[in-house]
């Protein structure tokens, strides 16, 4: 029998981000479509937005604010927030799991303990979490620039000064299992359909 981290994804769909407010935006709207039990796979260089568009999940599923890259701390509970847009709805659990080396040590931090009544987001889980569930979003996040290799484009994508500048992101998303047969309904970053 295949494991849920071998069968292939039901689709894959490719989004543009041209400002960090677009991809926070984005976040809150794919928001409004998940549920308790749901499991985000994130994948990206430093830099790439992943802090940022969980930020945006957090605003859309009314959680205790304050999501900031878990580089320390292994885990946060953002819980529910009964005067959000969603009372009521599911808490948020935000993972880095760039320090854990394999699946063994994940299955150690007991996510499967709030999974239940949380949105699971984890920084850096490819190969990592997918035995949690059946079914994952994943989601990658990359820098548009630096790609064609130009010692300019390279330049850039090392800059870390300018961080804070608004450059273009893709957002490749893709489903696996069950819950993610379907593409769902969704805006692309910025507001108009899926490219
Ligand atoms: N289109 C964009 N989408 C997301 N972030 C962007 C974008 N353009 C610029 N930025 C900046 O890039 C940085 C992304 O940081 P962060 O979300 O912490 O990344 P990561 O968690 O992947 O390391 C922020 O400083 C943000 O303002
Ligand atoms: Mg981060």
């Amino acid at each position: 029998m295949s494991t849920p981290q071998e069968l292939p994804a039901n689709w894959e769909k490719t989004f543009t981000a041209t400002t960090a407010e677009q991809t926070h935006a984005f976040g809150a709207r794919l928001a409004e479509v998940l549920q308790a039990g749901d499991l985000l796979v994130l994948s990206g260089e430093l830099g790439a937005g992943k802090t940022t568009f969980t930020q945006g999940l957090g605003e859309g599923l009314g959680v205790r604010p304050g999501i900031i890259s878990p580089t320390f701390v292994l885990v946060r509970i953002h819980p529910n927030l009964p005067d959000g847009p969603r009372p009521g709805g599911p808490d948020l659990v935000h993972v880095d799991a760039y320090r854990l080396g394999s699946a063994a040590e994940i299955d150690d931090i007991d996510l499967e303990n709030t999974m239940d009544s949380a949105v699971t987001v984890v920084e850096w889980g490819h190969e990592r979490v997918e035995h949690l569930s059946d079914s994952r979003l994943e989601i990658d996040l990359h820098r548009a620039i630096g790609l064609d290799g130009s010692a300019e484009a390279s330049r850039d994508a090392l800059d870390f000064d300018a961080e804070d500048t608004d450059e273009p992101r893709t957002i490749a998303m893709r489903g696996y299992g069950p819950r993610w047969a379907n593409l769902p309904a969704l805006a692309g970053p910025d507001g108009g359909a899926a490219c």
